[in-house]
């Protein structure tokens, strides 16, 4: 199962890559404006980028003067990240997340990570390792689709308004099949399952966001206004003590 959602990655890199369109795509710009409030000033920080896809975030972060380790697992998401987005402030390294990382204890100030935890089988050994590789004090933030909504499809209205969703088995973990960039999978949990994983390790949420679109973006984009009723994604950031 592990090997299996590795190598979707890879087949979809390329689609991937181009439709994320360096985090200007509508749904990014939505997560990663929470992102970038949390982290605040990251000028001198040592990050962690887990699941760093193209690694367009990765250059964005050693842009503002961190000083960056992206990992994937994904050679293909790699290979596009060294040629796009290099930086001398910013190493990339293919690693298994859900594997025990190579890094010493406490060598990060932040570990971020956009849109993975729901792509990978497992996420406590994943979250104990952030714990490990992390500062005392130190920060994890991590952005996801939203787990009550993501799933559910919209009902419509006689004016083909999305006007609500139907959720039904929340509770149930599973995995399902996605296709917006050719087949990946995707692993529900209820959004309880990643705050306890986060206790276990041995942090603590300080934060989480359910983010809606900017005003700027639906001005653009009013057709999807639907958005701002219902959120897509969480955010959340946990603090290690
Ligand atoms: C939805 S993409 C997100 C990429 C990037 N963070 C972004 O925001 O565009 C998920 C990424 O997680 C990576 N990934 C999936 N399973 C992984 C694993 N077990 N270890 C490391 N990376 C993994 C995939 O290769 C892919 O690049």
């Amino acid at each position: 199962m592990r090997a299996n959602s590795i190598n979707h990655w890879d087949i979809v890199a390329e689609t991937y890559s181009e439709k994320n369109n360096r985090g200007r795509n509508f749904n990014s710009q939505i997560y990663l404006a929470a992102v970038n409030e949390l982290l605040g000033n990251v000028k001198g920080k040592r990050i962690l980028d887990a699941g760093c896809g193209d690694g367009f975030f990765s250059l964005e972060l050693a842009q503002k003067g961190a000083l960056v380790t992206a990992v994937d697992s994904s050679e293909a998401m790699l290979d596009i990240a060294k040629h796009k987005h290099v930086h001398d402030n910013l190493q990339y390294y293919n690693m298994d997340l859900t594997r025990k990382l190579t890094f010493e204890d406490k060598s990060f100030d932040i570990v971020v990570a956009n849109m993975l935890l729901m792509d990978i089988p497992e996420i406590e050994s994943l979250v104990f390792e952030v714990d490990r590789v992390l500062k005392k004090p130190g920060t994890f933030i991590f952005s996801i689709t939203h787990p009550c909504f993501f799933l559910s499809d919209w009902e419509e209205n006689e004016n083909n308004i999305k006007t609500y969703k139907k959720i039904g088995n929340y509770l149930e973990e599973r995995v399902e099949e996605l296709n917006f960039w050719g087949k990946t999978l995707h692993y529900h949990r209820p959004l309880s399952r990643y705050i306890e994983a986060i206790e276990k390790a041995g942090m603590y949420v300080s934060s989480l966001r359910e983010p809606v679109p900017p005003r700027e973006l639906i001005e653009l984009c009013p057709e999807k206004e639907y958005h701002c009723r219902i959120p897509s994604f969480v955010v959340i950031m946990a603090k290690t003590v």
